[in-house]
């Protein structure tokens, strides 16, 4: 729904405003973790999801859940294979309404020692290969009047971490990125925001954050305990709704109030 649309009151309706049947989803860094939550919540509420993964295994997540979910195994550091995979997905969908950005990763190297390869990645990844993938999606949402693009940023790009150097580089490239494209791309249907977890509860940084380390920086954080996917999915999804048609260029930390000291 354009901008215009959501302007009727009608429009504004509980019922209307979350409704993502038939919706087209881009879900990128969807065969695990936090993109693969996202993609199975807004698949439960009937949107059509396109998901992207440098992983093979990608195609048993979108397999797994079912409808017409379609997988596609790309780089999004390539940007030739950004623009044919995005090309094929308005293709075979006949629209895209959302892009979850969420293909990332992470480092964690002490500043005076980051390798220059390492740093390359993090960078290439987590800030040039969120923009390709923006600036391919955003040429179909612009030429259909509507769109929302969801980024994932991080906490470390609002406060100093250890070692993060690399890491905070790209996830606060990634702010000022959007705020670019939210002024740009506003005024023509879309709006372009980001979320900030706090350390998320994946089977991966269960093995970084177990033990006493785990305990003291959940302890730090105000609520007590680290963000559970699914909670990262419900904010993505709050961000792609109508309900969220005035909220462009924010960044919504996701943290339990771990950024605000
Ligand atoms: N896990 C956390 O604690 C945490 C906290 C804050 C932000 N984040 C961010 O959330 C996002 C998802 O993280 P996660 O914890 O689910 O990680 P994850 O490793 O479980 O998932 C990331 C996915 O991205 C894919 N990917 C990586 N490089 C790619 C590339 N070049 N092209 C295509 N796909 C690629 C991986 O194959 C993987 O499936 C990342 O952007 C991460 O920086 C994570």
């Amino acid at each position: 729904m354009s901008h215009e649309n959501l302007a009727d009151e009608s429009a504004l309706e509980f019922s209307r405003v979350f409704d993502f049947s038939g919706k087209v989803i881009v879900v990128t860094g969807a065969a695990s973790g936090i993109g693969k939550a996202i993609a199975e919540l807004f698949s439960e509420r009937g949107a059509r999801l396109a998901l992207i993964d440098k992983s093979p295994h990608i195609q048993s997540v979108a397999g797994a859940l079912g409808g017409d979910a379609r997988s596609w195994e790309a780089d999004i550091t390539e940007d030739a294979q950004v623009a044919r995979v995005v090309g094929e997905i308005a293709a075979t969908f006949g629209r895209i309404d959302v892009l979850i950005n969420n293909a990332g990763v992470g480092g964690i190297w002490p500043a005076e020692a980051t390798r220059s390869e390492d740093w390359n990645r993090v960078v290439s990844i987590n800030l040039t290969g969120q923009y390709f993938v923006a600036r391919e999606v955003a040429k179909y949402m612009l030429e259909a009047g509507r769109g929302r693009i969801v980024m994932m940023a991080s906490q470390a790009a609002l406060i100093g971490l250890d070692g993060h150097a690399a890491y905070a580089a790209s996830k606060a490239g990634l702010l000022g990125m959007l705020r670019s494209m939210a002024v740009e791309w506003g005024p023509r249907g879309m709006t372009v925001n980001a979320i900030s977890p706090t350390v998320v509860d994946t089977e991966m940084t269960a093995i970084y954050w177990g033990g006493e380390k785990g305990e003291r920086a959940r302890a730090e954080i105000p609520v007590g305990r680290f963000v559970k996917p699914r909670e990262i999915a419900y904010a993505a999804m709050l961000l792609s709704s109508d309900a969220a048609a005035m909220i462009n260029g924010a960044n919504l930390p996701v943290d339990g109030g771990n950024t605000i000291r």
